[in-house]
């Protein structure tokens, strides 16, 4: 019979970190059930002491739903789904350093992703996440009733366009082969989480460009009021990572910031992007529609 998991929060927004379960098993049912249901609650979570290879990270992250193949930068030559995330000591940038929502520029933006520490530096290189259902309650019902009328086009342009392919090399970033073309997806700007029915802000300084149907100089002074609340102190929590540490967030509801505050030193980390279920998709993209009318 599985395990209860232990489950600690840790920090009043969202963030829990859960012990009692070795990740790199093939685990019952039941756990991977338990562990989705504390996803969805918390929003992060993160586990301790795991011991991952490439292959055993893409196991348990494929019993969440289907892989994501990043479309603008490579994954491992044996495991096209694993991004490997390195800053050496002489990067100066890192992957990831900017308040961001994974994937929100596709069409079928990743429910989840999940963060692997292979190596990690002596200080800093810690993450930060931000409850983008705790910004959204905290909004005033005039200013949430406007937004709930609004989508926002967002686009990997900024990122991984031609000019954004080279700021990912010097990140130390492998570019995928991608044919040239960054599309903009419209998304609704609160969304409802499909599976527990919270609403949350879904935008996000890196992807989002515009209100949908606005000018972008018309769509800044919303956008930037938006990014500005999001990140206030008390929507977030903050991780440190150990070797053998795992993060897994929601990003239907969750934003992250990677710390670049560890100079001359290595960080290695290895992710899997979760795609949902075909069926999810499918329904969010009717729920899109019918808002879009
Ligand atoms: C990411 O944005 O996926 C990377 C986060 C991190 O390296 O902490």
């Amino acid at each position: 019979m599985a395990q209860p998991l232990k489950i600690r929060r840790l920090a009043g927004a969202l963030g829990a970190e859960i012990s009692g379960v070795d990740l790199s098993q093939d685990l019952p049912d039941e756990t991977i059930a338990a562990i989705r249901r504390a996803l969805v609650e918390h929003q992060v979570i993160f586990f301790r002491d795991q011991d991952l290879t490439p292959a055993r990270q893409t196991a348990f992250g494929a019993r969440f739903g289907p892989l994501n193949i990043h479309p603008y930068v490579a994954g491992m030559a044996d495991h096209p789904e694993v991004m490997e995330i390195v800053k050496e000591p002489e990067d100066r940038i890192n992957f990831g350093g900017g308040w961001h929502s994974d994937m929100s520029f596709l069409q079928t933006p990743a429910i989840g992703s999940i963060l692997y520490a292979v190596q990690v530096p002596e200080f800093g290189g810690d993450t930060l996440f931000a409850s983008q259902a705790a910004a959204y309650d905290a909004l005033s019902p005039g200013l949430k009733a406007t937004l709930e009328t609004l989508s926002a086009v967002h686009s990997a342009s900024r990122e991984y366009s031609a000019q954004g392919h080279s700021a990912q090399k010097r990140k130390g970033m492998s570019v995928a082969e991608a044919d040239g073309y960054v599309g903009e997806y419209v998304h609704p700007v609160v969304l409802t989480h499909p599976e527990t029915g919270r609403k949350a802000l879904y935008v996000n300084p890196a992807f989002t460009l515009r209100i949908d149907g606005w000018k972008t100089s018309e769509s800044k002074a919303l956008l930037d009021y938006l990014f500005n609340h999001c990140r206030y102190e008390g929507f977030t929590c903050r991780f440190t990572w150990a070797a053998g540490s795992v993060a897994f967030w929601d990003n239907r509801s969750v934003w992250h910031f990677a710390l670049n505050d560890y100079p001359g030193q290595r960080r290695h980390m290895r992710r899997v992007t979760v795609d949902p279920w075909p069926a999810m998709a499918e329904q969010a993209r009717e729920v899109e529609l019918a808002r879009a009318g």
